[in-house]
């Protein structure tokens, strides 16, 4: 059983109760003032030597490190998952072996624009990140509550983010997510059509951290003890059912409480009313990979779930606030690159990009080498390591550190062949070195129509009312243009609402195809063709 596990470690690292005893310096030495800085009689110059006066605003001088570069703004709460039954039929993951064991979590809701202080219920996506400590390493499953992405390549994921924060020169965006660069880009590249049918839905406005879905969006590896492997896709699903809420009342929530939704779970958690959500996958053979009219390695597209019926595995359950934010929910390091024995990656382009921007992000941010050291990043599984020394070292390691080693006195052994060590999928692949995706990514219309055609009349209404909001804040006449183009690409009804909406000329009736397109809005006529 691992279930009291990480609490166990937690608790090694609890601060001294100051109730216990008299303020100190760093160094444990007792102080006796803090309000009066030593000084040469009562009106003269502070002295160097007031090491108590130094050392406490030095120490305030660097309490800052720098928010993450997106998904500043988060809420974290720990818990525990647990599988209903065995799942080693697909995966060898231990985690998911065995329904009497609960694996400890800490998951971080965040929204993706804004700066730490920002709102919370400004119309974003929002981020499901879940670190599992499971007996075998950590597992991190670093998803969204919308099920595509906006980009196909993580190449781009630097422009996108450009485009999506506020304005170089004052840093001021027009609004959450609407102002003219957002949409400049959005409009040349349309494999964000999905993304944005889901982004100005009622989606994009959670009313509660505790009633949103999660995403892995990517296609990732199942790999059973034999090695052989099957697609997946993960799903979160709250137990509160999934509720939204209107944009009147989100904008009012951002001006009278911008804490509304952090709010909601920390007061939830506090209350007993603990957010329960079931993990579900969507399972497709290997041999079924090429079975779809799109391609599994196209973060922009989901597996609609009438092909694929997604099957519940687990359920987690938050019950437990952190100690202290900086601590826990602002150094805590998602990467999706920690994976466990049974799981594994797919070429995705995007999660290869994530793959690696993760951990080389966090170098910085948490202050170099050994950030899995703090409390919240270390795993339950002990880490035996060769890597050594570095900031912010905190573990005293005997003896050598490089293998292979005849010497022995502190080089761990490897792990035998015996099945318990992580091996990566051995996939097989060839090809030429190119910068090119299978014909199917270049479907960008397809899923968001599917997605539109799926809404209420309500849904519809909401959806087109947030373009209209959106991009009626749009200086730039072309880019309105040209977005409501790509619009019509989706569907025709919903492009000429937003385009009655926002003053701009429709396009030509004909230009509702949403079928794969050669050469997308990309071209020169397109992209120039508005007189930009
Ligand atoms: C942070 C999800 C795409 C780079 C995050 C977080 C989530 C997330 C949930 C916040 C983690 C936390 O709470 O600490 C996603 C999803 C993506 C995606 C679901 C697409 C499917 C990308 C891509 C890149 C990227 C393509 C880069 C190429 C980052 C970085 C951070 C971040 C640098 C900050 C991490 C930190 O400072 O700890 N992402 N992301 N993401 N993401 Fe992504």
């Amino acid at each position: 059983m691992t279930e009291d596990r990480k609490e166990r470690q937690r608790e090694k690292y609890r601060a001294a109760d100051p109730a216990e005893g008299p303020l100190t310096t760093d160094q444990g030495v007792a102080v006796d003032h803090t309000d009066d800085s030593l000084t040469v009689g009562e009106r003269g110059p502070t002295l160097m030597e007031d090491f108590h006066f130094r050392e406490k605003v030095t120490h305030f001088d660097h309490e800052r490190i720098p928010e993450r570069v997106v998904h500043a703004r988060g809420a974290g709460a720990y818990g525990y998952f647990e599988p209903y039954e065995s799942c080693a039929e697909f995966t060898r993951a231990a985690f998911l072996q065995d329904p009497s064991v609960r694996t400890p979590v800490f998951v971080r809701f965040s929204t993706v624009q804004g700066p730490r202080g920002s709102a919370d219920t400004v119309r974003d996506v929002r981020g499901f990140a879940t670190k599992f400590y499971t007996s075998e390493g950590n597992y991190d499953l670093v998803g969204n509550n919308m099920p595509v992405f906006f980009i196909q390549d993580g190449i781009k994921f630097p422009d996108f983010v450009h485009a999506l924060k506020p304005e170089p020169q004052n840093e001021i965006p027009t609004g959450a997510s609407a102002h003219d660069t957002l949409w400049d880009f959005v409009s040349l590249q349309p494999e964000t059509m999905h993304m944005m049918m889901w982004l100005m839905s009622d989606r994009a406005i959670p009313r509660s951290f505790r009633m949103m879905q999660g995403f892995g969006v990517h296609t990732f590896r199942f790999v059973d003890a034999q090695g052989h492997g099957t697609f997946v896709k993960f799903h979160w699903k709250p137990k509160l059912g999934v509720h939204s809420l209107v944009w009147d009342e989100a904008q009012e929530c951002a001006g009278r409480d911008p804490d509304f939704n952090r709010r909601d779970l920390w007061q939830a958690i506090e209350a007993g009313q603990y957010p329960e959500y079931e993990l579900g996958v969507q399972l497709v053979p290997e041999e079924d990979e090429f079975n779809f009219d799109f391609d599994l390695l196209d973060a922009t597209k989901i597996i609609p779930e009438e092909q694929v019926p997604v099957r519940p595995i687990g359920h987690m359950v938050l019950d437990r606030n952190p100690d202290n934010f900086f601590a826990e929910t602002e150094q805590v390091a998602f990467h999706t690159g920690n994976v466990v024995p049974g799981i594994d990656f797919t070429n995705d382009p995007l999660l290869q990009a994530r793959n690696f921007s993760y951990l080389d992000t966090q170098l910085i941010r948490l202050g170099g080498p050994n950030f899995s050291q703090i409390p919240v990043n270390q795993p339950v599984a002990p880490a035996r390591t060769n890597h050594r020394d570095g900031y912010h070292q905190t573990m005293i390691h005997k003896g050598t550190s490089y293998s292979p080693n005849s010497l022995g006195g502190g080089c761990p052994a490897l792990a035998g062949a015996d099945g318990y060590a992580f091996s990566h999928y051995a996939e097989r692949v060839e090809g030429h070195k190119i910068r090119k995706r299978s014909e199917s990514f270049k479907d960008f219309y397809s899923q968001a129509a599917l997605f539109w055609n799926s809404m209420t009349d309500w849904e519809q209404r909401h959806i087109v009312e947030a373009f209209q909001f959106e991009l009626g804040k749009v200086d730039a006449v072309h880019v309105r243009e040209r977005t409501v183009e790509q619009l019509a690409h989706v569907d025709y009804d919903l492009a000429s609402q937003v385009a009655q909406g926002i003053g701009v000329a429709m396009p030509e009736p004909g230009a509702n195809n949403h079928k794969p397109q050669a050469s997308p809005a990309l071209s020169l006529d397109n992209l120039h063709g508005d007189g930009s």
